[in-house]
Formats: C-alpha cells, sequence, structure tokens
C-alpha cells in the first residue's frame, strides 16, 4: 500500500490520506501542524492568511495569529488527538514523532499525543534572537476613553512601557514523542530499526546532541553547544511563498538523530513546501510528504527536483538473520567547518 506513496508530495487532507498508510510501516514522523490561531486552523491557505483584514475586532492591525482564544486550543486537542492516532498507528514500535508548536498551543499538542499513548521523551527548542515583539502600546485605548485630556496624558504617562502581554518569542518548541517499543530498546532496534539516538551526529563543535537548536551565531558558548548550519539563501528557493518554512539543517539533524537505515521513512502529513522531504532525500533516506494546498505542494516538488542525495557511507551488520545498519555520514556542515579550522589553523 505505501508503495504508491513512497518518496511523493500527496494532494489531500492529512486526516484521509493517513489511513491509506500501513501500520508499523513509518520510522519518524517529522512535522509542522498547522496551529489554528485565528484562521489558521486545518485549512490553512496563504492566500485567505494574506488577505485576512477582519481577524481581530478590536484592533484591526493585529496580524492573524495574535488574538487569543481559548476555544482554538481546545479544537486543536481534539483535532490533532485524531491525527496522532493515525501516526501512533503507522509507526513502527519505537518509532519517534517530532511536532513544532507554538509556545502558546504546546500544552495543548502535547497533551493529545500523550493522551493517544505516545511516551513523551523530551521537548526541543529551536532557539533564535530575531522576532518581530507583538507586544503593544495601549495609547490607542486610552485615547479612546472618556476622560478629559489632562487625565489621559497623565494616564499614558503612567502607563508608559506597559504593553499588552505578548514577549518577544525567541524559541520554538518541538516534542519529542516515542510509540511505544517492544520489550527492550536492544530488541526493538535489532527488529525495526528504530528507538534508539544516534549520538554520533554531533551539534555545535562537534558536540553531543542536545535538545536546543540555533541556527544562528548568537554567543560563542551556544555556537559551541548548539549551532546547526546557518539557511542558505537558495534552501527554500526563491519561488517558494510559504510563510513557515522550517530551516532544513534542523530537519536533517532530527532526521539523522532518529533514523539509521536506507529505507527509513519520514512522513511529513503537513509538509506544506516541503522541507521535511527535502531533508530526507538529501540524506538518503525514504519519505511521505501530504498537504491539501496544490501550490505547497507543487513548490515542494520543485524543490525535490533540485536536491542531490549527500553521499553517505554505512556497515551493515548481521544479528541472527536481522539486518542493522548504521549510516556514519557527518553532516557536510561539520566537514566543512573542519577544512575551515585546518585553513584558518585553529
Ligand atoms: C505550518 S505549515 C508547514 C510548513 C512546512 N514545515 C515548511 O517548511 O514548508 C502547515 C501546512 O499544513 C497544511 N495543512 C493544513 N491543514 C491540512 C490538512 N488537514 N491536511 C494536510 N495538510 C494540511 C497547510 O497547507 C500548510 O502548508
Amino acid at each position: 500500500m505505501n508503495s504508491e506513496l513512497m518518496n511523493k508530495i500527496v494532494l489531500g487532507e492529512a486526516e484521509s490520506i493517513l489511513p491509506k498508510i500501513e501500520d508499523n510501516s513509518i520510522d519518524l514522523v517529522l512535522t509542522d501542524p498547522p496551529y489554528f490561531l485565528d484562521k489558521m486552523d486545518d485549512k490553512w491557505d496563504n492566500d485567505k492568511v494574506s488577505k485576512i483584514t477582519d481577524y481581530c475586532h478590536t484592533i484591526k492591525s493585529l496580524p492573524p495569529g495574535m488574538k487569543f482564544n481559548k476555544e482554538q486550543g481546545k479544537r486543536f486537542y481534539k483535532w490533532y488527538f485524531k491525527i496522532s492516532k493515525e501516526l501512533y498507528r503507522v509507526l513502527k514500535p519505537g518509532g519517534f514523532f517530532f511536532s513544532f508548536s507554538s509556545p502558546r498551543l504546546y500544552h495543548r499538542m502535547v497533551s493529545a499525543i500523550d493522551d493517544v499513548g505516545f511516551l513523551i521523551r523530551d521537548c526541543f527548542i529551536w532557539l533564535y534572537t530575531q522576532n518581530q515583539p507583538k507586544a503593544m502600546s495601549l495609547n490607542h485605548f486610552i485615547d479612546k476613553l472618556d476622560y478629559d485630556n489632562e487625565t489621559k496624558i497623565e494616564l499614558k504617562e503612567r502607563l508608559n512601557g506597559w504593553k499588552t502581554p505578548q514577549i518577544k518569542s525567541c524559541f520554538e518548541p518541538i516534542v519529542m514523542a516515542q510509540k511505544k517499543y517492544e520489550r527492550t530498546f536492544l530488541n526493538n532496534m535489532l527488529k525495526y530499526n528504530v528507538g534508539l539516538l544516534n549520538t554520533n551526529v554531533k551539534i555545535g563543535e562537534d558536540m553531543f546532541p542536545s535538545n536546543v537548536m540555533t541556527t544562528q551565531r548568537i554567543h560563542e558558548i551556544t555556537n559551541k553547544c548548539f549551532l546547526l548550519p546557518k539557511p542558505t539563501k537558495e534552501e527554500k528557493g526563491e519561488f517558494n511563498i510559504h510563510k513557515t518554512v522550517k530551516p532544513l539543517a534542523i530537519c536533517e539533524y532530527i532526521i539523522k538523530l532518529t533514523t539509521c537505515s536506507e529505507d527509513a521513512v519520514v512522513l511529513d502529513p503537513f509538509v506544506g513546501s516541503g522541507t521535511t522531504s527535502v531533508a530526507a532525500k538529501k540524506l538518503g533516506r525514504k519519505f511521505i510528504g501530504i498537504d491539501t494546498n496544490l501550490e505547497y505542494v507543487e513548490i515542494a516538488l520543485k524543490r525535490l527536483e533540485n536536491i542531490e542525495r549527500e553521499t553517505v557511507s554505512y556497515y551493515e551488520t548481521k544479528n541472527n538473520g536481522i539486518q542493522l545498519r548504521v549510516l556514519e555520514a557527518k553532516s557536510k556542515y561539520l566537514r566543512k567547518r573542519k577544512q575551515t579550522s585546518v585553513r584558518s589553523g585553529k
């Protein structure tokens, strides 16, 4: 059944495509779902989102995603519970499920994944320093109060610098969940080729892999411990109009950390412009991507066309007829950095 979908970007709703995927057949689910903020729900559409003008009834200039509504979180939980149930079915025992989120919705997302039966293993964060602060001054509201001018001026002075409770958001949480493994980690790995983390994969300056990642040079300590390659200008593709493209390096890092076989299948049910599938293809893994939006599917296909597989070497060991194949490739970034260090004599 999976062969029809293998190495394809499928146009359709995850809800109707996921049932076509075989039980216990996927090595890794890596995805960035729609967040259900304002109009950005499961029918998320770039055109519509760009044209919304009435997303906030109080302040028209608020961009989509800023209006706070408790119901959004609850609707998201219910919907993601159903999706996660399917993802649990299709993942191999011990297979990992990484899902990006937002600080505001993370608890709903993780509860849905947890309630389905996944083991919640960790929370990764993608750290950055640049983001648009969304907090707003209250002067606009003060002007509308039925007070005399002097009182308004006094009030503005008193509340100078006090803004609406939206702190500059500088990280994205990513849950690391795992389908229940069979018997022991070792047994599970030997049987299904998943369930362990590849600590040969390094982050920063050859450091043990961590749950903090950044693609931005911040400070010598963060660079040393958490830095992944900076997204290149070409990596998204000039034609890519998707608003929430993830850095390829983060997807590659997670894929290398959790999958070890060339037959490994990386599934993204909300693939957008295809970043996770591009990363899987580059690393010589198989992929299945799903998205409802034809324009994004076309962008993903175009990006995939331009990708060449990175050369990887692997060795095989046999254990009671069970094959364990471990990819040994170091990231291009590390190879490049080492060459640079040699050149600069560091
Ligand atoms: C946050 S974006 C993913 C972006 C992606 N990580 C990238 O790098 O381009 C979420 C995607 O989910 C898609 N989507 C929304 N509802 C969906 C559904 N029910 N089934 C499949 N895809 C859906 C949207 O079209 C959107 O492209």
